[in-house]
């Protein structure tokens, strides 16, 4: 039966061509005729049975070479269209055993298959060159290797449990696999993931070549010299145990919540024990179950989303940022600069020198981290360092396109800072605050061009999160919104933007949540068991823990604006909260918080003296199922809210808003899909409950109640 009979989609998508050489070599081009980039779709595996398989066979052909004819990409990755389309496991794991099948037989053929790797090579596409006899790799910056599935909660399910361990071992190749990392050319080499590295222009002759030497002998697979614990790690009983750790170490990081790890690991132990048949097969078994799970759904959702958001546009072409200026090189200020000195010069602009040789060794330091990550070039280092001016002098901002300040969070403060900056750059020129809640309309009351003034609101690190909230005030110049937007996908953000009310988004939904975990501290609630409750429900850190983090100095006045702007709801701030604030309780960074950090490596402890804020009442057990709900809910509620009054224009804006600013559990699909797949009039009947049991702030806003009784879903 053949790959298109069994999968019955009978069309072809023309993406493989053949051109016969006259040396013996088939260069098999790989090359979507409708797409920017190559995946592994039904129709790829129908064309490689047609058109591949038979050269395996063919007497005039010695050796082949697989290579793509797209810019900077080898193959994306699986047709995640076809996966979410599969109804039924049996379909998903049929794509699975037929790939396997037919890479199968590319890996067993005789004559010698070549993978001439340049651009990207992930997922399937990574499988595909796994399955060949020789990796060549071109070293540049756009040659990445990942085995990416899991990352949408999918097992590499063509081979790839089985080969990359194969290749690197299991001590490398586990993580490889378990996280999706990305791996540069000359890491992968090192690794011994690829064979042989070369340069981007002729790869398809230099694979010719290679091909052509394999075949003929003068070449063999490089015969990798393995470390001492590699060579340890393929001895049964420290395999075992080796399996055994990462097993643990991956419930403990996975909680239950995403089953895709311990597939993976399950499927590498089978393949080690019972041969690669057994492994693969069960590959396929797995990816059936993984592929029609909501755990998969959402995180492909999640992954479709950002990247929609991330090529959003508004009707207009937004004038070029040429100059960035930034005002505040502090924590955030650092990282905003970091992240922009890609996309051109940028000023910082501190008024402690001690704080800008900081902000110069925090962009330093992050250069050095990415060079040595092989994610760019000395020459692109060099470039950056040289884009960075550092100034204390307010006028080195003029001539700036873009100024994004991150000063202290005080009002009367950024009004200044304003003022001062509107005299030095152009009409035209765009000022964004970096304001954790401050509402933009009142930094600009005083500015001469108010419509010029938006947020941009980072999350911290800056670097590492990908949320970018841009705050736009009613009466916000379009041309304004459109630079941010546009600069702010430049650094690579997902961007959404946000009404500019008080806590916009982000803010607004996180402070209940956080509220609800010092109520229940009152009712007596462990510190260390709300934040395991929470993080077993999904969130990568426990509100107290992230309470310490973000200062409680900072929550207490970000808790008293919103607690003003929402009185008329009945909304307090937490009296605990704010004694403990002025009682000099900081956090983390004064080591005074709800946990005592320790120096060095010990593990933080709960600070048993924060009882005395909330009560003393002497702590007692809950069920961690209350302490879930009341506070998820409660964060739910109040996205809703945020939809009704048009914080927010989409449950999509608001799923990921809460995902990647909040780490609100990422195969949950974010607040509105939490909703839908509880069913919005059961989570209004629980509501209720809590309302009698809790109080009114558990009402469910009348948004809520309609989709309820009219049986609608969010997303439809
Ligand atoms: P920070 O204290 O690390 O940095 C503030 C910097 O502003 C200091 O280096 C200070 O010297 C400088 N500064 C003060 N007055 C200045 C002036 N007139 N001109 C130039 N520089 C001046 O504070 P951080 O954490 O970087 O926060 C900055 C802003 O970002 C605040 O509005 C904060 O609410 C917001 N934010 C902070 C987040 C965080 O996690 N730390 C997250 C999101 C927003």
């Amino acid at each position: 039966m053949s790959t298109q009979e069994s999968l019955s989609m009978g069309e072809t998508s023309n993406s493989l061509r053949i051109q016969r050489r006259d040396d013996g070599i088939a260069l098999v081009i790989l090359d979507h005729p409708a797409k920017p980039v190559n995946t592994i779709s039904i129709a790829l595996l129908g064309e490689v049975e047609q058109k591949l398989v038979p050269l395996l066979s063919d007497p005039g052909i010695k050796g082949l070479v697989m290579v793509s004819a797209k810019a900077d990409n080898f193959i994306a990755g699986a047709d995640l269209d076809v996966l979410e389309g599969y109804d039924t496991p049996e379909k998903a794991s049929r794509l699975s055993s037929e790939g396997n099948r037919l890479l199968s037989m590319l890996a067993d053929s005789p004559k010698p298959v070549v993978a001439a790797v340049h651009g990207a090579a992930m997922g399937g596409g990574l499988e595909m060159a796994l399955a060949c006899h020789y990796i060549l790799a071109s070293d540049h910056p756009a040659t990445v290797f990942s085995q990416a599935e899991v990352m949408v909660g999918l097992l590499p399910a063509g081979g790839g449990t089985q080969r990359l361990i194969q290749r690197t071992g299991l001590i490398k190749g586990l993580p490889l696999l378990l996280t999706g990392k990305r791996l540069q050319a000359r890491r992968a080499y090192r690794l011994g993931l690829v064979d042989g590295l070369t340069t981007p222009g002729g790869i398809a002759e230099t694979g010719a070549r290679a091909a052509l030497a394999l075949a003929e002998g003068r070449l063999q697979r490089r015969a990798r010299k393995k470390p001492l614990m590699e060579k340890l790690a393929a001895l049964p009983p420290v395999r075992d145990l080796i399996l055994k750790k990462t097993r643990k170490k991956v419930a403990a990081q996975t909680r239950g919540n995403y089953p895709a790890p311990g597939m993976i690991l399950d499927c590498v132990e089978i393949g080690l024990k019972k041969g690669m048949a057994a492994g693969l097969a069960q590959e396929a078994v797995y990816l059936g179950e993984v592929a029609t799970g909501p755990v998969s759904r959402n995180l492909v959702w999640l992954f479709k989303a950002m990247n929609q958001v991330k090529k959003q546009t508004l009707d207009m072409e937004p004038r070029p940022v040429e100059r960035l200026a930034v005002l505040g090189g502090g924590f955030m200020g650092a990282g905003i600069a970091s992240v922009s000195l890609g996309l051109g010069p940028v000023t910082v602009r501190d008024i402690d020198p001690a704080v800008l040789a900081g902000c110069a060794k925090e962009v330093d330091t992050g250069l050095a981290k990415q060079l040595k990550a092989g994610s760019i070039t000395k020459l692109q280092r060099d470039r950056r360092l040289s884009r960075l001016q550092l100034s204390s002098k307010p006028e080195d901002i003029a001539g700036a396109d873009l100024v994004i300040e991150a000063v202290f969070e005080d009002l009367a403060l950024k009004q200044r800072v304003l003022a001062e900056c509107e005299e030095l750059i152009s009409p035209e020129a765009v000022f964004a605050s970096n304001t954790s809640a401050l509402p933009i309309a009142q930094i600009a009351a005083q500015a001469k061009h108010p419509q010029r003034v938006l947020g941009m609101h980072y999350f911290s690190p800056v670097v590492k999160m990908p949320l970018l909230e841009i705050v736009v005030p009613d009466g916000a110049d379009p041309q304004a919104v459109a630079l941010a937007l546009k600069f702010g996908q430049r650094q690579g953000k997902t961007a959404i933007l946000v009404k500019d009310r008080p806590g916009f988004y982000t803010s607004r939904i996180l402070a209940p949540y956080l509220n609800e975990a010092l109520i229940l501290l009152s009712e007596g609630a462990r510190i260390e068991a709300l934040d395991k409750a929470m993080k077993d429900f999904g969130f990568p850190v426990g509100p107290m823990a992230l309470l310490d983090e973000v200062g409680l100095d900072v929550v207490a006045h970000v808790s008293i604006g919103l607690a003003q702007a929402f009185a008329s709801r009945g909304v307090e701030a937490s009296q605990g909260l704010l004694t403990m604030a002025e009682a000099g309780y900081q956090g983390r960074k004064n080591n005074k918080g709800f946990y005592r950090y320790p120096n060095g490596k010990g593990k933080k402890q709960p600070n048993l003296s924060v009882y005395q804020f909330f009560g003393g009442v002497g702590q007692k057990d809950f069920a961690v199922s209350e302490i879930q709900e009341r506070l998820a809910l409660l964060m739910v509620n109040e996205a809703v809210l945020c939809l009704a009054e048009g914080v927010i224009d989409s449950p999509l804006t608001g799923d990921l808003g809460a995902i990647l600013g909040l780490g609100f559990p990422p195969f949950s699909g974010g607040p509105f899909h939490y909703l839908d797949a509880n069913q919005p009039d059961k989570v209004v009947a629980r509501l209720e409950q809590l309302v009698q049991k809790c109080g009114p702030r558990f009402e469910p806003p009348d948004l809520l109640r309609e989709q309820a009784k009219g049986n609608h879903l969010f997303y439809e």
